[in-house]
């Protein structure tokens, strides 16, 4: 990829796909409609979150690039946002997280409890869903990738309370937790189109989502909650080794690492303590390593677009490669 592109906006990658975008929202209500007072309300709060819908852009961009007109992509797309949807709200309990999309969770809103439920609520719906459009092939993809997911997030329980954690580890969660689902979007996009696009799609959302996961892993670190919409240094806080630490530890002398230990060990660690280890993954290069790393996925990401006809929906393809690296938020 090269270095000296201007920066790339949301609307930008989504300009080919807006049109459909704006159905996916309707979709999305459509689809997780219920009468019961309790689910109701949350539906409410969930749809008054505005996320940037990175998934169903995905879905729909590689539809399109992939040679597809089909009027159920739509819905498809609705369904990956939502399977999204119901993984944030089961994340956001298991991480303590109060804040999402720069406003309450419904773990901090209503209860841990009522996380849980909706969160199953969500997914079952997104399942009823695939069911009735009676293809098995995209309820194979979706039900594969969100079992992926379920690993990811207990793999990231193992990132816990630990300075002993490994790149090789935090791969392995990064391909479940996240890129798993960014491929098996692009993938769906893509499913009555030639296997070689297919499967290309596959392998370019796995690369984008592992940089997609790193990417958020540093606006972590560096980004204040007001931009991010989410807590700002939550990660350090609840004790988990991402890229940058895990990174910054192979060069950090007994003394520093002395440091890291020591927030691991305390259970509400303060602000002073996790901006000195931030400041020592920094100086020991654990960002900048972060960041070669999300380039260097985003550069095999775009490899696999090659495969594919020049179109627009190409061309904001390999935009959102650079938009995935590059955001703020
Ligand atoms: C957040 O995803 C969860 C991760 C995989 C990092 P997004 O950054 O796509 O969140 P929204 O949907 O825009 O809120
Ligand atoms: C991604 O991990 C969560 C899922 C894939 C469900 P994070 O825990 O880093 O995501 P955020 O930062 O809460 O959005
Ligand atoms: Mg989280
Ligand atoms: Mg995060």
């Amino acid at each position: 990829m090269s270095q000296q592109v201007a920066p790339v906006s949301l609307r930008d990658i989504q300009r080919p796909v807006a049109e459909e975008l704006e159905r996916v929202v309707a979709e999305l209500r459509r689809i997780i409609a219920a009468d019961f007072p309790i689910i109701a309300e949350v539906n409410e709060h969930l749809l008054r979150m505005k996320g940037k819908l990175f998934r169903p852009t995905l879905l729909l961009l590689s539809h399109q690039a992939a040679g597809g007109s089909e009027p159920r992509a739509v819905t498809l797309a609705a369904v990956v946002e939502l399977i999204h949807l119901a993984t944030l709200v089961h994340d956001d309990s298991v991480d303590h997280s109060a804040l999402r999309r720069g406003m309450p969770t419904i773990n901090a809103l209503f209860s841990h409890q009522v996380a849980v439920i909706m969160g199953d609520y969500l997914y079952s719906r997104a399942i009823i869903e695939l069911v009735g459009l009676g293809d098995l092939e995209p309820l194979r993809v979706f039900a594969r990738v969100t079992n992926e997911m379920t690993i990811g997030e207990m793999r990231q329980l193992e990132a816990h309370d630990t300075l002993s954690y490994t790149e090789a580890a935090y791969d392995q969660l990064i391909r479940a937790k996240t890129a798993s689902l960014l491929s098996g979007a692009c993938e769906v996009g893509a499913l009555r189109a030639p296997a070689a696009y297919r499967e290309a799609l596959a392998r370019f959302g796995m690369r984008l989502g592992m940089a997609f996961q790193i990417t958020d892993d540093l606006l972590d670190y560096t980004e204040p909650e007001a931009v991010t919409g989410k807590p700002s240094r939550l990660d350090l806080k609840e004790h988990k080794a991402t890229l940058p630490l895990i990174a910054a530890l192979a060069t950090l002398p007994p003394r520093e690492q002395r440091l890291v230990v020591r927030l691991m060990a305390t259970p509400d660690p303060g602000e002073d303590l996790v901006a000195e280890v931030i400041r020592l993954v920094d100086a020991a290069g654990g960002l900048d390593y972060a960041r070669r790393r999300a380039l260097d996925l985003a550069q095999q990401a775009e490899a696999e677009l090659d495969i594919l006809p020049a179109s627009l929906a190409r061309d904001a393809l390999r935009d959102s490669i650079a938009y995935a690296v590059e955001r703020r938020s």
